[in-house]
C-alpha cells in the first residue's frame, strides 16, 4: 500500500476505491502507516472531504480493522447512540427499556469527552459493577438480561483510535467524514442490525447549532444504512441538562427515578422517543408511536427496571439494586444550593460551561489519568423558563470539599441567565431523520 498515493488523491479530491480505504485503515491499525501520514490524511479530508462513497468505505474500512462481533439471539440487535451532552442518562434507561421489549442492546459505551458526562462512568458509580469483560461474559449477560453496557476491548476499531489521538492533536477532530467514520466504525463492529442516534445541539453539545447537528445527523444515517445497519436518528436540544442532574451517582439516581416510572420530565420523553424510533426499526412495534408506547409501558410496569437490576447483578454490583439504589449510591459530603441573586426567569443555561463546573468537582478528568469521583456533580437543576424569586435554589452543588463547592457556584452563577421576561423555550426534539 502506498499511503502517499492516498493522501494525494484526497488533496487532489480524486475518489479512490475501496480497497484504498481498507489498506489505509489496516495500515492505520498495524502501524505501517506513520503518524505524519495519518496527520495529513485527516487534514486533507477535513479541508477537502471524501468523494463518492469514501465516508462509507472509510467507516467500513475501520469497523473492520479490528475484532467485528456476530450475533446469533431470538430478537434484533440494536442500540442507541448519544453524540453527548450534559445530564443525559438516556442510556442508562433505553438499553434495559429495549431489552424489555424484546431487544438485544450490546452497549459498547465511551468515558467523559470534553465537558460531556460518559455512561461507562456514570454505570460504575454503581458500587462492584465492571464495565471491562471478556466476550464470553459479554455475550453471556446480553443473551440473559438482554442489555450490557460495556467498554470496548482494545481491539475493536483500532485504526479509529489511532487516527482519533492524531486527529486530537492535529486541528482535525471536526470533519463530518472523520466524525462519522469514528462513531460508526466503533457502533457497528457491535454487529448490530440496527441503530438510533441521538445527536445534540446547543449550549451543552459539541455541535451548538441546529444546522450542524442536521448536517452530522444526515452523514451518520446515510453512512450507517449504506453500511447495512438500519439506522434513524432525531436532532434533541441541550440549551439546559436533559436531566435535571450531572455527575455520576447523580444521574444513576435520575435513570433509576425513571426506570422504576417515578419521573415523568425530558429524560423519560427522549427515551421513549428515541427507543420508539428503535423499535420501529428493528420491527419489533408497528410505528414510532407504537414504540414510544412500548417503551413507556416498560418504564411504568417494572419490566424494564428488572432489565437494568439482572444486568447490574450480572456485571458485579449489588443484586438488590433496583429495590435499594439510594441506599447504594455514593453521596457527597458538602451539599450547597446555588441561590438566585434576584428575581425572574431562568432564560439560559450555557451547558458546557455547567458540564466542566462538574469537571472542575472531580466528577470528570481533566487529563486521562484522573480519578472520577461518582459522589459529585449537579441536581435540582432548575429548568429553562422557571420563575424565582431572589434567594430560591437554582440548584444543588455536591461537592467533596467546602472550596470545591465554592469554587463552582461562582462558574455556576455565570452560566446560568436570569431575565426580566420569559422566553420562547426550545423545543426537546428538533428533526428526525431516517
Ligand atoms: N466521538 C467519536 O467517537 N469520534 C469523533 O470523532 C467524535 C466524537
Amino acid at each position: 500500500m502506498d499511503a502517499r498515493r492516498i493522501i494525494a488523491a484526497i488533496r487532489d479530491r480524486r475518489p479512490l476505491v475501496k480497497a484504498d480505504y481498507t489498506s489505509f485503515a489496516n495500515g492505520l491499525a498495524d502501524g505501517s502507516v506513520s503518524d505524519s501520514q495519518a496527520g495529513a490524511f485527516a487534514m486533507a479530508v477535513l479541508l477537502n472531504g471524501l468523494q463518492g462513497q469514501g465516508r462509507v468505505a472509510l467507516t467500513e474500512a475501520m469497523r473492520d480493522s479490528g475484532q467485528t462481533l456476530g450475533w446469533a439471539l431470538p430478537g434484533p440487535v440494536i442500540d442507541k447512540h448519544s453524540t453527548g451532552g450534559v445530564g443525559d442518562c438516556v442510556s442508562l434507561v433505553l438499553a434495559p427499556a429495549l431489552a424489555a421489549c424484546g431487544a438485544y442492546v450490546p452497549m459498547v459505551s465511551g468515558r467523559g469527552l470534553g465537558h460531556t458526562g460518559g455512561t461507562l462512568d456514570k454505570i460504575e458509580a454503581i458500587p462492584g459493577l465492571r464495565t471491562t469483560l471478556d466476550e464470553g461474559r459479554f455475550r453471556q449477560i446480553v443473551g440473559q438480561a438482554g442489555c450490557a453496557i460495556v467498554s470496548a476491548s482494545g481491539d475493536v476499531a483500532p485504526a479509529d483510535r489511532r487516527l482519533y489521538a492524531i486527529r486530537d492533536v492535529t486541528g482535525t477532530v471536526e470533519s463530518i467524514d472523520l466524525i462519522t467514520a469514528s462513531i460508526l466504525s466503533k457502533k457497528l463492529a457491535a454487529g448490530l442490525e440496527g441503530l438510533v442516534l441521538d445527536v445534540k445541539c446547543g449550549s451543552g453539545a459539541f455541535m451548538k447549532t441546529p444546522q450542524a447537528a442536521q448536517e452530522l445527523a444526515q452523514a451518520l444515517v446515510e453512512t450507517a444504512n449504506a453500511a447495512g445497519c438500519r439506522t434513524s436518528a432525531l436532532v434533541t436540544d441541550m440549551n439546559q441538562p436533559l436531566a435535571p442532574a450531572l455527575g455520576n451517582a447523580l444521574e444513576v439516581a435520575e435513570a433509576m427515578r425513571v426506570l422504576t416510572g417515578q419521573s415523568f420530565g425530558a429524560l423519560a420523553g427522549l427515551s421513549a422517543a428515541l427507543g420508539g424510533m428503535a423499535l420501529a426499526g428493528a420491527g419489533l412495534a408497528e410505528d414510532v408511536d407504537a414504540g414510544a408506547e412500548a417503551i413507556r409501558a416498560a418504564l411504568q410496569n417494572g419490566s424494564a427496571a428488572e432489565r437494568f437490576g439482572s444486568m447490574v447483578a450480572a456485571m458485579g454490583g449489588p443484586v438488590r439494586f433496583v429495590e435499594e439504589w439510594a441506599h447504594f449510591l455514593p453521596e457527597a459530603t458538602v451539599i450547597r444550593e446555588l441561590k438566585a441573586e434576584r428575581a425572574g426567569v431562568v432564560t439560559a443555561m450555557d451547558g458546557e460551561a455547567m458540564g466542566l463546573a462538574v469537571i472542575g468537582l472531580g466528577g470528570g478528568r481533566q487529563v486521562e489519568t484522573d480519578t472520577v469521583d461518582p459522589s459529585v456533580g449537579l441536581s435540582d437543576v432548575l429548568p429553562l423558563g422557571a420563575r424565582v424569586e431572589k434567594g430560591d435554589a437554582l440548584l444543588r452543588i455536591h461537592a467533596a470539599r467546602v472550596d470545591h463547592a465554592q469554587r463552582a457556584a461562582l462558574a455556576l452563577r455565570a452560566a446560568i441567565t436570569i431575565s426580566d421576561d420569559a422566553v420562547p423555550l426550545p423545543p426537546l426534539v428538533h428533526a428526525e431523520l431516517g
